[in-house]
């Protein structure tokens, strides 16, 4: 099981553990392609060749990543609203601002987050996510979650988020990198069971119930740039909120979430969103 190494950056010191790491330029990332898609410079030739590849496959990819990331904004805001003070993110992906601590911080300027990856190259940019308002924290976790008690046992975690008060627990655009063997509903129900009642989930997870020829040409030119990945139906995706109350208007298409007035929503398809959303607080 690999250690995970972290970054703090607790008003103004900062500690990152981002020394040699091989970042495998030659193969595709699904972090850096993602980062293609929003418009960010932190890709390489293989993953924007693998990214055209995958806009090949589904053309309307860039515009399903702008709408799961607005989702991310909207349902971080609408939790610092309902009161939530600690965020825990895994699968961060990337720095593109609004990341989301600054999201939750315009909000709540104590807001303490705590991001996580398994990607080197998030490592190596996890400074810009480690800019904490000197009245909140941020940290970062080098881990995988398929190894959740080892991300769960970061020190830094346990350092920066108080487990006996409610955590926001977002895992955006993430589960569905988790497939088969890796059993992505008991590696859920072992995150949940570890957070106190008034904690809350958020999920966006891709579907190919809307467009299953397109979603099933993505998935395969994602295997083929070396990245597995598998698309879950809307049941499936209920399954990982469980016993936990959801949030108004329920797993929806990513769009429908909470849409801000006049912010575009309503032109878009659900073929277009291709994923599914929701937010749910433990009892
Ligand atoms: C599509 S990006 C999503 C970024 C961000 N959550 C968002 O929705 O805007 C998926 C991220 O999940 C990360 N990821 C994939 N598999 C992972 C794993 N097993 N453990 C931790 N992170 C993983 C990738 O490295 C990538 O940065």
């Amino acid at each position: 099981m690999s250690r995970p190494s972290a970054g703090t950056e607790d008003g103004g010191r900062t500690v990152a553990d981002n020394g040699a790491v091989d970042l495998e330029l030659d193969r595709a990332h699904s972090a850096r392609m993602y980062d293609y898609y929003l418009g960010g410079t932190t890709n390489f030739p293989a993953d924007r060749e693998a990214a055209a590849r995958a806009r090949a496959a589904f053309p309307s990819l860039l515009a399903t990543a702008a709408i799961n990331r607005r989702f991310m904004h909207r349902s971080v805001r609408f939790l610092a609203r309902e009161g939530m003070s600690q965020f825990l993110d895994i699968g961060t992906g990337i720095p593109t601002s609004p990341n989301l601590h600054e999201v939750a911080q315009t909000e709540d300027p104590r807001a303490r987050v705590v991001y996580t990856d398994n990607d080197p190259i998030v490592l190596a940019h996890a400074r810009a996510l480690l800019q904490s308002r000197p009245e909140g924290r941020t940290a970062y976790v080098h881990a995988d979650v398929t190894e959740p008690e080892a991300l769960l046992a970061a020190e830094e975690l346990g350092g920066t988020l108080d487990f006996a008060r409610p955590i926001a627990l977002s895992l955006n655009a993430l589960l569905h990198f988790v497939t088969g063997d890796h059993r992505a509903h008991d590696i859920v129900e072992l995150l949940k069971d570890a957070l106190p009642s008034g904690s809350t989930l958020a999920i966006a997870h891709v579907t190919a119930e809307f467009d299953p020829e397109g979603i099933t040409r993505l998935i395969d030119t994602y295997r083929t740039a070396g990245t597995l990945a598998q698309a879950r139906t809307h049941d499936e995706i209920a399954r990982f909120f469980e016993g936990w109350e959801l949030f108004p208007p329920g797993i929806v298409p990513s769009h429908e979430w909470r849409p801000d007035p006049g912010d575009g929503s309503e032109s878009v398809t659900n073929e277009v969103a291709a994923c599914y959303v929701g937010v749910a607080r433990k009892p």
